[in-house]
């Protein structure tokens, strides 16, 4: 048995090894944190901290992600795997708190749906490396790469940065542009534009990381995409929203 473990672990060492792209292309780890609904995002929803993001681009009232789960109207419905695996967050996953009285999921697409579980991320946020609440908050400014790595290795996930998914894919998890399309909303033809909906639905606002990455040579920069801490998907860098 646990010689069995450590081949595999070996194997997947070597993988890893070889993949060359290292942490980007392995979002398993993500899988064993917990998640934490809406409690584990506050420092994002409140102005005392690093952003208003969400507030500032009228998130909640213009994309409605917070909203789908209203949209299920029948208990039948609010306990359709088929319905909530686009209209809920963390679908038979650990959750620690927020679980629906449905079932085991989270109501609503929440940040968890694309970020993922946000337990790991908590921790090291409030005790980073165990040097205490601010240690963190000082790294995010003296060494915002470092703070990235640290976030995607408590299990943090960025669609077209550390995901092996790009943004599009992360969407058409749950959108389709195909009127053809086998997996979509039997309750709307709604077909997804992509660049249109990402300009409604995007909350990124230019910070520390982004002037670091900004100044990084060619080469530097190559490099921070393959560890998987600078965005490689095209759609990231379309300028940021005033
Ligand atoms: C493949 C993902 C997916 C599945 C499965 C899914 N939905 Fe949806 N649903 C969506 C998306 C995405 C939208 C919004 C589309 C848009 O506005 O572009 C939506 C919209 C809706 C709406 C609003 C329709 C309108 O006219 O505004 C209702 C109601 C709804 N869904 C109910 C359900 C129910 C009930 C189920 C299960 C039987 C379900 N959905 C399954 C993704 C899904
Ligand atoms: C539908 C998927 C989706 C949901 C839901 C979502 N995000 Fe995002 N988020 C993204 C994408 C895509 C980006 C762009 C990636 C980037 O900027 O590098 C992003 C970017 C961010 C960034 C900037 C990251 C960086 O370093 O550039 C933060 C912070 C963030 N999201 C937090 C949140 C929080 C908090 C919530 C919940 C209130 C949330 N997101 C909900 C998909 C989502
Ligand atoms: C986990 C499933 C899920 C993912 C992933 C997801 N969405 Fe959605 N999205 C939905 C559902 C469900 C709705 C319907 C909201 C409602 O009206 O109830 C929706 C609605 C929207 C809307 C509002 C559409 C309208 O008709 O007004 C926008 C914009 C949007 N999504 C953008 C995105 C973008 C951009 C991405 C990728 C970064 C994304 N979504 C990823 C499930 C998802």
């Amino acid at each position: 048995m646990f010689k069995k473990v450590r081949q595999i672990a070996i194997a997947g060492g070597i993988l890893f090894f070889s993949a060359g792209v290292m942490f980007s292309a392995n979002t398993t780890f993500a899988k064993e944190y917990k998640y934490l609904g809406g409690a584990g995002c506050k420092c994002h929803m409140n102005k005392t901290t690093e952003g208003n993001e969400y507030k500032k681009v009228g998130y909640e009232e213009k994309v409605g992600h917070f909203n789908t789960f209203s949209r299920l109207k029948t208990d039948e419905e609010r306990t359709n795997p088929e319905c909530l695996s686009c209209h809920a967050t963390a679908l038979d996953k650990k959750i620690k708190k927020g679980k629906s009285k449905y079932g085991n999921f989270i109501e609503n697409v929440t940040c968890e749906a694309c970020h993922g579980p946000g337990d790991g991320y908590v921790k090291v946020k409030k005790n980073y490396k165990g040097k205490g609440k601010d240690a963190f908050s000082k790294l995010m400014k003296s060494d915002p790469l470092e703070a990235r790595r640290a976030q995607f290795e408590a299990g943090g996930r960025i669609a077209g940065v550390n995901s092996p998914k790009t943004v599009k894919e992360q969407c058409l998890e749950c959108h389709w542009e195909d009127p053809a399309a086998a997996r979509k909303c039997p309750k709307t033809d709604k077909l997804f534009k992509f660049k249109e909906y990402f300009k409604i639905d995007d909350h990124r606002d230019q910070d520390h990381i982004d002037d670091v990455i900004a100044k990084l040579s060619a080469a530097d920069k190559k490099k921070a995409q393959d560890e998987g801490i600078a965005a490689n998907d095209p759609i990231l860098y379309s300028p940021y929203k005033k």
